[in-house]
């Protein structure tokens, strides 16, 4: 019997934890797959690349493209080009892609040119907003795909909707919450917190910030766009988190585009003098999660962390007008809240009142979708 040759792909950050369940369940069906790993390097940098693959046993990349950073452009076509020769070499069945982000788009579009199989995981979510750069590789990837891996029900709704024929849309669950649930033991021995508090971990070397403790700070994450491209934006997002950070602190693991948007618009040293914000380095996975965890809620404009704050049942205030993710705010702890101070104010306050905290874990989020996915695609026989 011809196994199936496969190419997963991963690029950038939120991608790493998506691929790791996959492999480990594709080694363990070997005699049916031969699966590679492909890195493009979107992600480069030992704090948003290297710690997530040593911390999930993540092999090392069978194949590293060493893309880097550019435009959007720039970066879809370097993948492309130096993805096209992999191709052609290495002649997959298939290739698997997860998420949204430039890497996906790019690797499909190869693919499906080669007229080679491609797989798309975490496909169907529609945040419906097409200035978001990862709307646009969501869309386009799905348009092209033969094997459509759904997270939420809304997804299959967005798919049939364009018109993909419900035969390619298989209801599998995530495979980001197969991470955090594999990962659970880990993540509640992690140290971080600790070593917050002896300060060795800011930035801020004065750091004039009250001792930190178990469900009496917030998580911060930002670095959509829409948010801190602008100086305007990143000025009403002071107000908010001057106004929060007086209530309790802040921890602030700082994305690089958004420290580099702060340099640009001089705004730096006002967020790092803020008394009670800890800004620190992009944190590990390990150490991420647990400050999630333990959070009193989160604020955010990430993706993925909508849905780990909603198995980890932490309230979620999402910093934009619309999320790809409705099963988190329908089913889970996710607010949309954009930049509206009043809105954000009337739900911190909330949050601080009531102890308890509603939602349940929407349906296949229990671990297995890599299974799911792996069956699927070996009872399909290529
Ligand atoms: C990308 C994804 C986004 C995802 C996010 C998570 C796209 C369109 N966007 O956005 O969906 O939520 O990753 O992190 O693919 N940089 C570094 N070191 C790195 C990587 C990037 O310094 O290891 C810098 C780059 O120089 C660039 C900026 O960060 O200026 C943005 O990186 P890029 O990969 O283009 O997109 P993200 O904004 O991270």
């Amino acid at each position: 019997m011809k196994r199936t040759k496969i190419i997963l792909v991963a690029g950038a950050r939120p991608n790493f934890m998506k691929i790791a369940p996959l492999m480990r369940e594709f080694k363990k069906q070997k005699k049916y797959f031969n699966a590679k790993l492909l890195h493009t390097g979107q992600h480069y940098d030992v704090k948003m690349s290297d710690v997530f693959f040593k911390e999930l046993n993540i092999p090392k990349p069978d194949i590293y493209l060493g893309v880097g950073s550019g435009s959007h452009a720039e970066q879809t076509a370097k993948i492309m080009v130096e993805f096209e020769k992999v191709v052609l070499k290495e002649k997959p069945d298939m290739v698997l892609v997860v998420g949204d982000v430039n890497s996906t788009i790019a690797c499909s579009m190869v693919a499906s040119k080669l007229h080679v199989k491609v797989i798309h995981v975490e496909a169907g979510l529609r945040s419906f907003d097409r200035k978001m750069p990862e709307e646009i590789n969501r869309v386009l990837t799905d348009s092209i795909s033969d094997y459509l891996f759904v997270t939420e029900e809304s997804g299959i709704e967005n798919l049939k909707n364009e018109g993909v024929s419900r035969k390619k849309i298989h209801f599998v669950g995530n495979t980001m919450i197969d991470t955090l649930l594999y990962n659970m033991d880990k993540i509640d021995a992690s140290r971080i917190l600790h070593k917050l508090n002896s300060q060795k971990f800011s930035i801020r070397q004065n750091a004039s910030t009250t001792p930190i403790h178990w469900r009496a700070y917030s998580m911060l994450t930002l670095h959509r766009p829409s948010n801190v491209d602008h100086k305007a934006t990143m000025m009403e997002i002071f107000e908010i988190i001057k106004y929060i950070s007086a209530k309790l602190p802040i921890i602030y693991p700082i994305h690089p585009r958004t420290r580099k948007m702060m340099e640009k618009h001089g705004l730096l040293k006002k967020f790092e003098n803020l008394k009670n914000l800890i800004m620190v380095e992009p944190l590990g996975y390990v150490d991420f999660l647990f400050l999630v965890k333990n959070a009193r809620f989160v604020l955010t404009d990430s993706g993925g962390i909508q849905e780990e704050s909603t198995v980890l049942k932490v309230p979620c205030l999402t910093m934009r007008e619309n999320t790809e993710r409705p099963v988190t705010m329908t089913v889970g702890t996710n607010i949309l809240v954009g930049r509206n101070k009043m809105k954000l104010f009337r739900e911190v306050n909330n949050i601080l009142k009531n102890r308890l905290v509603k939602g349940r874990i929407p349906k296949y989020w229990d671990g297995c979708a890599a299974q799911r996915i792996v069956k699927v695609l070996k009872a399909s026989g290529k």
